[in-house]
């Protein structure tokens, strides 16, 4: 099967990639390389995956409709999509809000226009975000739950990106997933989030900037984890002509606090704490409910938080020689 991942040089994208090419499938990856965080990062990412035969690579802009179009026209075989590139961050949203309608609602409707010529396309799945479910307070967070009280413009344009996909499904067909991921973590992560920035920070003796006391929560899920959930769900389309939205969470949320604990036990160094109130953009705290994905795939977490902040901890003092 000839699979198509966007953002392949990104954390998700990578790891989502490289087992699709372990699985013998054959990968067509393409991202921007933006420098969003340390474009070294994406190509050491993109180093692991040359090694495979049936990997290739595209720099590619997905918000560049032509170029989305002219690269599926010379790839008519294409079975499959996973639609990783986005500006992600949520804070970030604020600094430069233009990049996410580029790159999130823009770059969905330029993928999805590609899409259309692809005659044995059987399921596009593609990257929505907890954040969806901005203010809302009832927890666990299900799909089913209304989502029109974003908190971020990051959680407007990955909405948008769904709604999209919905009209998509509608109007020519294309059998779609969104997953809304959870926090997701683990080795080769994204250094904008708070477990690896936290890392560099204690590792290099600076201090560690905790908001909101000892409130903050996360439904971390581990990026083994979500691998597993990305293909269990790519083969399981919808009917042709319809779309749906899935969580893809940790289903325990934990406190940022121990996270800290966790680091400082993993990297043998205390963290330096400073408290500061909660960014107006971030979420209190998110809990993903799996009743839906269970039921479609038997899909659950498997690694416990203790076990996939070890494994993030071991990569990263490797990664940086620490
Ligand atoms: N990591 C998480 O916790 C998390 C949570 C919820 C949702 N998501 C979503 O999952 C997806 C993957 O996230 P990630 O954590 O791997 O982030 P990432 O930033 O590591 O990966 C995204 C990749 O997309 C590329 N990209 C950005 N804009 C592009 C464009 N216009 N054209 C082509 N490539 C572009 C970037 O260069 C990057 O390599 C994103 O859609 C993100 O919004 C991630």
């Amino acid at each position: 099967m000839k699979v198509l991942v966007t953002g392949v040089a990104g954390f998700i994208g990578f790891h989502v990639a490289e087992a699709l090419l372990k699985q013998g499938m054959n990968v067509i990856g393409v991202d921007s390389l933006n420098d969003y965080y340390d474009p070294a990062l994406k190509a050491a990412r993109l180093k692991q995956l040359e090694p495979y035969p049936s990997f290739s690579f595209q720099k590619l802009d997905v918000a560049d409709h032509q170029a989305m179009l002219s690269l599926t026209e010379s790839h008519p075989d294409l079975e499959a999509v996973v639609h990783l590139a986005a500006q992600a961050g949520v804070r970030h949203s604020m600094v430069d809000p233009y990049s996410y309608v580029t790159s999130n609602v823009m770059g969905q409707v330029a993928l999805l226009e590609a899409c259309r010529h692809l005659k044995n396309l059987t399921h596009v799945v593609y990257a929505s975000s907890s954040s969806v479910y901005g203010r809302n307070r009832s927890t666990p967070f299900r799909e089913t739950d209304r989502v029109d009280q974003p908190s971020s413009l990051y959680a407007v344009t990955k909405r948008a990106a769904e709604l999209t996909s919905e009209s998509y499904a509608y109007l020519y067909g294309i059998p779609q997933t969104g997953l809304r991921f959870f926090t997701v973590y683990g080795p080769w992560g994204r250094p904008d989030m708070a477990y690896y920035g936290f890392a560099k920070a204690i590792s290099e003796g600076r201090p560690v900037t905790l908001y909101d006391g000892k409130n903050l929560s996360r439904d971390f899920t581990y990026i083994d984890d979500i691998v597993r959930g990305v293909l269990k769900v790519l083969g399981r389309p919808p009917e042709a002509g319809t779309s749906r939205v899935l969580n893809l969470g940790g289903d325990k949320p934990e406190k940022v606090v121990r996270m800290i604990e966790l680091l400082e036990r993993n990297l043998d160094q205390k963290a330096v704490v400073e408290c500061r109130p909660r960014p107006v953009a971030d979420m209190e705290s998110t809990w993903a409910s799996l009743e839906n994905i269970k039921e479609l795939c038997g899909w659950e977490p498997e690694v416990s938080f203790e076990d996939g902040m070890k494994e993030f901890c071991l990569w990263f003092r490797k990664f940086y020689g620490i």
